[in-house]
């Protein structure tokens, strides 16, 4: 074999491998690793139902903000935010599939219970939100996305 071809193989190789490294890495967990576990298998107590999806989406649109930040499409800072004026990281996109399908239901109950430390993600619970309100909002979340229209 010709060395070019080496370096040719080599070089595509390390193309292939890194772009496979950044996808997974997209979306790294933002509860610390010693609570991953307990945070993952979290499960939502409550019955999914049209209802409470819509006292979630009454929430998330008002009282406790959620949509000032995440927008209210769930595709992150809302188009009349001046990117400079808000904080790194930006709130992620709900509507990204790979985002829906990174996360669990717990993790997400995680983030609005203890926040994301050193980013503008406060915590909601129990201050602001009841742990009913929580997981209401969380299933209104997960509506941002049809899975089987965009996967
Ligand atoms: C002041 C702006 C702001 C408000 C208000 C806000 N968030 Fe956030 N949120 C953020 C930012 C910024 C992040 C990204 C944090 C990070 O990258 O670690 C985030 C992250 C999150 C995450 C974690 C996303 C992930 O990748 O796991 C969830 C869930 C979330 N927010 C839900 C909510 C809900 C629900 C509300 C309303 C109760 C809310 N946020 C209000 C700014 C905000």
């Amino acid at each position: 074999m010709s060395m070019k071809l080496v370096i040719f193989i080599a070089v595509s190789w390390l193309q292939v491998s890194t772009l496979g490294w950044a996808q997974e890495n997209m979306y790294p967990p933002i509860v610390p690793p010693d609570e991953l576990m307990a945070a993952r298998s979290l499960k939502n107590p409550f019955t999914t139902s049209q209802e409470a999806i819509d006292q979630g989406k009454t929430l998330y649109e008002g009282r406790v903000f959620c949509a000032a930040c995440h927008g209210k499409d769930g595709t992150g800072l809302p188009s009349d935010v001046d990117p400079t004026t808000a904080r790194y990281p930006f709130p992620r996109d709900f509507t990204d599939p790979k985002w829906q399908t990174a996360r669990t239901d717990g993790e997400l109950f995680w983030v609005l219970t203890e926040g994301s430390h050193g980013t503008d993600m406060a915590s909601f619970l129990p201050m602001y939100l009841a742990e009913k309100d929580a997981w209401q909002i969380i299933m209104y979340i997960r509506t941002f996305v049809k899975f089987s229209e965009k996967l």
